[in-house]
């Protein structure tokens, strides 16, 4: 018999792969017939929720090596000198759905687990280091405003610029967005950002504020707008085809890492608030300094099980790694573990994608759907207990930590003395967009004023526009033939 024949799930033999059990050959089909059942059934489970944003996407993994030394800033064991640790990235599109193309415009997510022998560390950034809000409160509105209309289910050029115009601390964001971030050449030519500011800590409990740099050596380039929409309609896995082939061609790309490291002090007086994420530091008050490079060497053997049921967190932190104040990160803390848990299964965590692989859980949890782990017999499952059952040990754990005091309320966050919500989206367009960077992003943000349709939404489009930089708002103004002026709201 062959070795290669079909079972049901519980190893029986099937009696057939093509025919269902029928009373005669043309007659109705037996409801036991479990072969049939079992195999509708499983199909029509294949699919768990799609992620809510960055539903489209595609990864690798690799390796991590540290070559220099951080060790004075953070005592993480995966930032030591020579340290190297497994990772997995995974790079996807932040609007659209599972099959949406590749190149439409949009930011690009840059998801990043390094398997540490402290637990897995995962930084979930951006191909962008700033974002479009600052406070969580708005997350859930800002993602509604780039999917769809709740009534045509169709996307709404009218929606996600009413949304932008009336949330003035989005403009950094969108500059780069309609500008040629918003359109990468691959996964591969684009650089990735942390974005939020978190803190390190080192061997000696003193603590630093960081953010993250990934510089691409592949380069970074980008699509034409022309050339992105052919390849939208003829090939919508475009990236996902790139960077699977790039890795089987034996091209595997690489990103030299990089920090921002400002003093713990410093935080309170600096010009911007560190802890708003529409605000970069400027290279120029904190320098990159270099920590090491990964490269991606090998593909998924299978897209569900090892990057579709991937579960990144910002809550995945090691010891000498903690978060900020920023009101961003502290609420992803929470949301990231709360959509997995729904979107794969209480469980999610011992996917073999998702367990630490250079070190292993241990703790009293258990139980619970589609739990498969367990422990030996004689193991506890509750602390304290007198058996010798794994206890916390807090010297370990090097958390991140601040002061905090304050009446509870709901407030915009501190203004510091170089804060507002245009000035370096202004600095961004006139002093890094070149010239042909910026008549492309007027050209950009003229085919969008042509997608409005509602004209209150067109009057703050123009004034949003020359809010950032005077030149470019008068300049698309002159080009839809609409007047430059206070919008009526
Ligand atoms: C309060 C703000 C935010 C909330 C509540 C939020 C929430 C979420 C949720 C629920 C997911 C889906 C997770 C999953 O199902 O596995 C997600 C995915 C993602 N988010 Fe956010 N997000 C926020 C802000 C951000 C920011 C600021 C960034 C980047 C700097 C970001 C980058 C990503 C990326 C890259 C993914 C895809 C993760 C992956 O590759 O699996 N998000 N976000």
């Amino acid at each position: 018999m062959s070795p290669d024949f079909t079972t049901t799930q519980s190893g029986a033999p099937l009696a057939s792969d093509a025919h269902s059990l029928t009373t005669g050959p043309d007659g109705i089909t037996a409801l036991h017939d479990h072969a049939l059942v079992e195999k509708l059934a499983s199909f029509n489970r294949e699919r768990v929720p799609e992620r809510n944003p960055h539903a489209k996407g595609g990864g690798a993994f690799g390796e991590f090596v540290v070559t220099e030394d951080v060790s004075r800033f953070t005592r993480a064991a995966v930032f030591q000198p020579g340290a190297m640790s497994e990772v997995i990235q995974r790079f996807s599109s932040v609007a659209g759905e599972q099959g949406s193309p590749d190149t439409w415009r949009d930011v690009r997510g840059f998801s990043l687990r390094f398997y540490t022998t402290e637990g897995n560390y995962d930084i979930v950034g951006n191909n962008t280091p700033v974002f479009f809000i600052r406070d969580a409160m708005k997350f859930p509105d800002f993602i509604h405003s780039q999917k769809r209309l709740g009534g045509s289910g169709l996307r709404d050029a009218d929606m996600q610029w009413d949304f932008w115009t009336l949330s003035p601390e989005s403009a950094h964001q969108v500059t780069y967005l309609m500008g040629d971030r918003g359109l990468s050449k691959s996964w591969r030519h684009l650089n990735g950002y942390g974005s939020h500011t978190y803190q390190w800590i080192n061997a000696a409990g003193e603590r630093f504020w960081v953010q993250y740099h990934f510089h691409s050596r592949q380069g970074v380039e980008r699509l034409d707008a022309a050339d992105a929409e052919h390849l939208a309609g003829s090939d919508t896995d475009f990236y996902r085809r790139d960077l699977y082939d790039a890795i089987e061609r034996g091209e595997a790309p690489i990103w030299d890492v990089f920090v921002q490291i400002m003093p713990y002090e410093d935080a309170k007086t600096y010009r911007f608030n560190p802890f708003d994420i529409t605000k970069v530091w400027p290279h120029a008050d904190y320098p990159l300094i270099k920590v090491g490079h990964y490269t991606l060497n090998r593909n998924p053997q299978n897209f569900f099980a090892e990057i579709e049921q991937a579960a990144f967190s910002p809550a995945n932190l090691v010891p000498g790694i903690g978060i900020s104040p920023d009101k961003m990160l502290m609420a992803r803390v929470f949301s990231y573990s709360d959509a997995q848990r729904y979107r794969i299964g209480t469980n999610y965590n011992q996917l073999p994608v998702n367990q630490p692989h250079a070190t292993e859980a241990r703790n009293y949890q258990h139980e619970g759907s589609m739990r498969y782990e367990f422990s030996d017999a004689t193991a506890r499952v509750y602390t304290p207990n007198s058996y010798g059952g794994p206890e916390a040990e807090p010297a370990r754990t090097a958390e991140g930590s601040w002061e905090t005091d304050g009446l509870l309320m709901h407030a915009a966050q501190t203004l510091h003395s170089e804060d507002d919500d245009f000035g370096q989206a202004g600095t961004l367009y006139r002093e890094v967009f070149d010239d042909a960077a910026k008549e492309r992003l007027l050209e950009v943000l003229v085919g969008q004023y042509g997608a409005l349709t509602v004209d209150r939404i067109k009057e703050r489009f123009v004034w949003y526009w020359t809010q950032v930089d005077d030149g470019l708002g008068w300049s698309i103004a002159s080009a839809v033939g609409a007047p430059v002026g206070a919008p009526v709201a």
